[in-house]
Order: C-alpha cells, then structure tokens, then sequence
C-alpha cells in the first residue's frame, strides 16, 4: 500500500516535471533554450559516464555518437548537472547549437512559406503531401513507375513506396529512407532522386535511373515521421508503447533481427533514444520491412538507408568491430568512390567511411546489417546525410537541394564502381 502510494506520487511528480521541462503550445512540444552540445573525450569511462547522462530524457537527449564525441541536446535545468558531469569526467564541451527552438521557429516559418507551392524541395514536406505526390506519380508514370506497400505501421498507416523500372534484366538498389523519424532531409533527398530519376535530362542521370530497378520507400516510420510534424520536432523512434515502462517507441534500426542487441549494440531500456525492442522485429513497421525485402532479395544487388547527420558512409559490420565482412575491401573502395564523387562536386562536402562499429561505435539489428547479414545484399550502407552538427537534424531548406544533388553524383559513382567490381550481376 504505502509503495503504491509512493509510487503514484512519484509518477505524479515526474508528470509535473515533464510538463514544466517541455513546454507546449499548440499541442507542439518546444525546445526554447535547449542546448546541443559536442562533448569530446578520450576514454571508454568518460564516455561511459557521459553516455549515463544521455539515458535520462527528461533533460538530455543524445543527438549523434562516435568514438570520441557525442552530441547531447541539454534542458535549461539541465544545465547545471551537464556541467557538473562534464567535469567529473575530465571531457570538454562545446556549445554549437544554443536554442533549438529558434532553429525549429526558422523551418516552420521556411516551411509555411513554401505550402503555397506546388510539392517541391524548398521546404519539408508532410508525409499526406508526399503521399499525394506519388499518386499523382503513379498517374503521369504508369508505365515505368509501380506503388508497392510494404505493410502497416502501430498506428495503421500504410507504408508505401515506389518501384522505378525502365527495362527488365536491372541489378536492382533498395532505398530505405526515413526510419528515424526526425531525419527529415532522408524523406526530402528520396523524393527528390525520384523526380531526378524520372524528368532530369542529363544524360549520366539518364543511365543511372534508366540502368537500374529502383525501390524507394520515402518514409519508413511513417508513425514517428506523422509525430515529427505534429507533436514533437525531435522524436527518432516508432510509437508503440511499451509493456513495461510508460516510455514510448522503439529505436527501428536497432530492431532487425540479425545479432540484435549483442554486444551492447542498443539498449535495454524503453526510455532510451537507442531502445532495441523488447524483442527482434516487434515494429511492425520492421517486420514488414523484412516481408518485404525477403520477398524480392534475390532481384537486390544494393541496399542504402539514408540518415542524418554526420556526412558518412557505414558499411557492416554494425555488430562487432572485431571482426570484418568478407568483401570489406571492396565494400571501403565502394565507399571511397561515393566519398570522392560528392568531394570534388562544387559544394565540397567532405564524407567519411569506414564499418559502423569501427567509426563510430557497436550497434546491433540496423537495416545495413541485417541486409548484409541476412538477405545476401554484399552491398549495404547506411548513409548519413549533411550536416557534422551547426544545425544536426534541423537542417534548413536550403539545403534540400544541394544534399541531394551531391547524392546523386555520389550514386553514379557508387554504382559504377559497384558494376565494375561485379556487384552489379543478376542474382536470377
Ligand atoms: C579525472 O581526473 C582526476 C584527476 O586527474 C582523476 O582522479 C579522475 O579519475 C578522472 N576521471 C575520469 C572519469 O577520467
Ligand atoms: C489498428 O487497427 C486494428 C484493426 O482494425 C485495431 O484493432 C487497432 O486497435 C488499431 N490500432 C491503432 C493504434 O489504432
Ligand atoms: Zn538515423
């Protein structure tokens, strides 16, 4: 009785808290004075401690991490622990973003501004108005273009995506995008490609749509990516509830079935950011993926998710990095092609590759792996988009277009070298 009664006020307590920590207008979730920090360390018990701080949502929220920094969003009340920790762990901090809420007020604006136009990439688009681009697609293209449905998310929306096929005989490439929900420039670069694929006139754009069967899913996390636009700017995960916490959602790349939550490759525990599941392929937005995917493999010569932020190219494995892929070579000479591509491009944009856990750290059951590891797709990245942090997930509409473009370039590359160090044979 008495452990009720504390119990209840605890959770009364934390609902108070939560209230004030995040305010809300609009039934939207505000970041005003929230901070981004990169914090840079050097041991696994600095990092170790600073990870613990990330795990307490109420006031940190871990944005990026690899071997020697992370990136953490940090409450106004927060502040005074953060430093405290930073501290005691011997690391520095560095502010780089010192209000989130003003970086999300210049998007809605940029994106308010923009509705009065037709679907385009001068701002973000909802997932409705993507969709109702694809029907409109699926109208002009009826030829080349085929709509599929991988399946239902928690909430019952029906994730779509969309087939490019120009001829038959194709190695075909697999385009996950989305499956963090707050990844918005994955959703804006895939739709993007698909316009390119079917209107550009430049005759190297030509060969790589016209060469290739494409499989393109926009927006995986269809619930999350709906919650990003709706509630809350920064979510990452699905929304289905838990059974044991009153946390929500579940971390989709750290779900698939394939060495799931080995080697500390994703956490235990429903509130983190990194929350594995309670078991392999309990979204049903993965297990769908997989249905899918296993449906159609033996016509996959490639699979690519598209993330933000960082500018790098991971290759498995995700799970270990003691040990290497087989064709690991090829896979970093494949890498380096695409790296080097979008390099000299006019923007410069600099990309760094290597195996997940050996840039940045282990993370167990992502679509890279699970592709490689369990589908035979020998070429699997996951690509992380602009930026390395001045503005992480809240990237401005300006840089839609100049993302994608250096995507583009970065594919014919990437592919090349993927026909001609024989990746690129039928499979059937
Ligand atoms: C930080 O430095 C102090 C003094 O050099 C040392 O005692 C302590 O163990 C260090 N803490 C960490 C987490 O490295
Ligand atoms: C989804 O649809 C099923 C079947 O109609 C229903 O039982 C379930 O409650 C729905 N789930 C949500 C979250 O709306
Ligand atoms: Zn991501």
């Amino acid at each position: 009785m008495g452990d009720t009664f504390t119990c209840l006020l605890a959770l009364a307590l934390l609902h108070v808290a939560l209230g004030a920590a995040v305010g809300q207008t609009d039934g939207r979730i505000r970041y005003d004075n929230y901070a981004v920090y990169k914090v840079k360390y050097e041991s696994l018990g600095q990092r170790n401690l600073l990870r613990q701080l990330a795990e307490d949502r109420e006031n940190f929220r871990l944005w990026h991490e690899a071997k020697d920094e992370l990136h953490v969003m940090v409450s106004p009340s927060g502040l005074a622990e953060f430093q405290a920790e930073v501290l005691q762990a011997n690391a520095t901090a560095k502010i780089f973003i010192p209000n989130v809420q003003e970086l999300i007020d210049i998007e809605t604006t940029e994106n308010a501004r923009a509705t009065s136009e037709d679907f385009g990439w001068k701002k973000y688009n909802s997932l409705a108005e993507i969709e109702a681009w694809l029907d409109d697609i699926l109208a002009r293209y009826p030829v080349i273009t085929e709509g599929f449905v991988l399946g239902q998310s928690y909430e019952n929306r029906t994730i779509r995506g969309l087939k490019i096929s120009y001829k038959s005989g194709n190695p075909g490439v697999f385009i996950e995008s989305n499956i963090h929900a707050r990844e918005w420039i994955t959703s804006a670069t895939a739709t993007w490609l698909i316009h390119q694929f079917l209107t550009s006139e430049d005759p190297l754009v030509r060969t790589l749509a016209e060469s290739h069967d494409w499989y393109i899913v926009p927006v995986l996390n269809v619930d999350g990516f709906v919650y990003t636009h709706e509630k809350d700017r920064m979510w990452r995960k699905t929304r289905q509830p838990s059974a044991i916490s009153s946390c929500i959602g579940v971390d989709p790349n750290r779900n698939y079935d394939s060495h799931w939550m080995e080697n500390d490759g994703a956490s235990s525990n429903p509130c983190a950011e990194n929350y594995g599941g309670p078991r392999a392929f309990s979204e049903p937005e993965i297990q769908a993926m997989s249905d899918f995917v296993g449906s159609i493999k033996t016509k996959l010569n490639v699979m690519l998710a598209f993330h933000s932020y960082s500018q790098l190219l991971l290759s498995p494995y995700g799970h270990t990095d003691e040990e290497f892929p087989d064709n690991y070579d090829d896979l970093m000479e494949v890498a380096k092609a695409y790296g080097d591509a979008v390099e000299a491009f006019p923007y410069g944009t600099v990309y760094r590759y290597g195996s997940a856990a050996g840039i940045l750290y282990t993370a167990s059951g992502a679509t890279n792996d699970w592709a490689y590891n369990e589908q035979g797709i020998e070429i699997s990245y996951t690509i992380e988009f602009r930026d390395t942090g001045r503005y992480g997930f809240v990237l401005p509409p300006v840089h839609i277009v100049p993302n994608a473009e250096e995507t583009l370039i970065g594919l014919i590359a990437l592919l090349d070298k993927c026909k001609s160090l024989g990746y690129l044979n039928l499979k059937y």
